[in-house]
């Protein structure tokens, strides 16, 4: 059993170590001198004179965009699954998608899904989002509402995160699989504790 406080406390462990390899320059938590970027523009970054402290973000990277191509096909099939499951009387759906894919990639829409920050709220929140927008919910499609795998992008933020980061550590299971463990020994999430007064088993713990 992987539970929440493992996944963050790995996190976290193994975030700040590989930083530090990386960027500092005295290879620890000491501050070192460092000379100031010269970095002016973007048509300058990531050359060889030039290296800025921030990404120019100007363009996506060569991986991602192999990536997002691919996922393409697979996106364009369920977003056409969604959009008739939607039972919509005034749009053609089926004529909107033969044009955006026949025309020019670029139409192609392109979905991501984002969970704010907000502690255990934010946490059971997004949960309960994700779920309804999962075609593997059940019920999920007889409400029109399986985004999910039609989407390219997720991300969660602080409390989100700390969701999202169940599902990246399972394998992207299911929350309706996490919910039909519920009860059992070997379930994913323990949310039987109080969170401000938990005993001995906490579900999650702040350092
Ligand atoms: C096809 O897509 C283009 C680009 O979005 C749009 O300008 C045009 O109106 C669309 N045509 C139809 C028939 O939907
Ligand atoms: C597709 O549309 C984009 C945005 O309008 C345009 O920059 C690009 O040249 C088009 N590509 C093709 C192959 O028509
Ligand atoms: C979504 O779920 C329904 C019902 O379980 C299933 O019939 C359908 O094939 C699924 N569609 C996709 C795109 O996964
Ligand atoms: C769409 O129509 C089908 C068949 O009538 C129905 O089962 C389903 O619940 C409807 N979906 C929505 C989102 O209204
Ligand atoms: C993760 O899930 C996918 C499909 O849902 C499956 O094909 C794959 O074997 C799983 N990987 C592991 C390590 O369980």
């Amino acid at each position: 059993m992987v539970n929440l406080h493992t996944q963050i406390s790995t996190l976290l462990l193994l975030l700040p170590s590989t930083l530090v390899n990386a960027w500092s320059p005295t290879d620890s938590y000491a501050p070192g001198e460092v000379d100031c970027p010269s970095y002016l523009d973007d048509s300058q970054y990531d050359s060889d004179t030039f290296k800025g402290l921030t990404r120019a973000a100007n363009s996506i990277s060569d991986a991602e965009k192999d990536w997002i191509s691919n996922r393409d096909e697979v996106t364009i099939e369920n977003l056409k699954w969604f959009l008739s499951v939607s039972n919509m009387t005034d749009f053609d759906t089926t004529a909107y998608l033969q044009n955006v894919t026949d025309n020019n990639a670029t139409y192609i829409p392109r979905i991501g899904i984002s969970f704010s920050g907000g502690g255990y709220r934010a946490m059971l929140t997004a949960a309960g989002e994700l779920s309804g927008l999962d075609n593997r919910t059940e019920g999920c499609s007889e409400h029109g509402l399986p985004i999910l795998q039609a989407a390219s992008y997720i991300s969660g933020l602080s409390g989100g995160s700390w969701f999202l980061s169940t599902l990246v550590f399972n394998n992207w299971t299911s929350v309706q699989d996490i919910v039909d463990q519920n009860g059992q020994d070997d379930a994913i999430w323990d949310l039987e504790h109080s969170i401000l007064t938990p005993g001995e088993k906490p579900v999650l713990k702040y350092h």
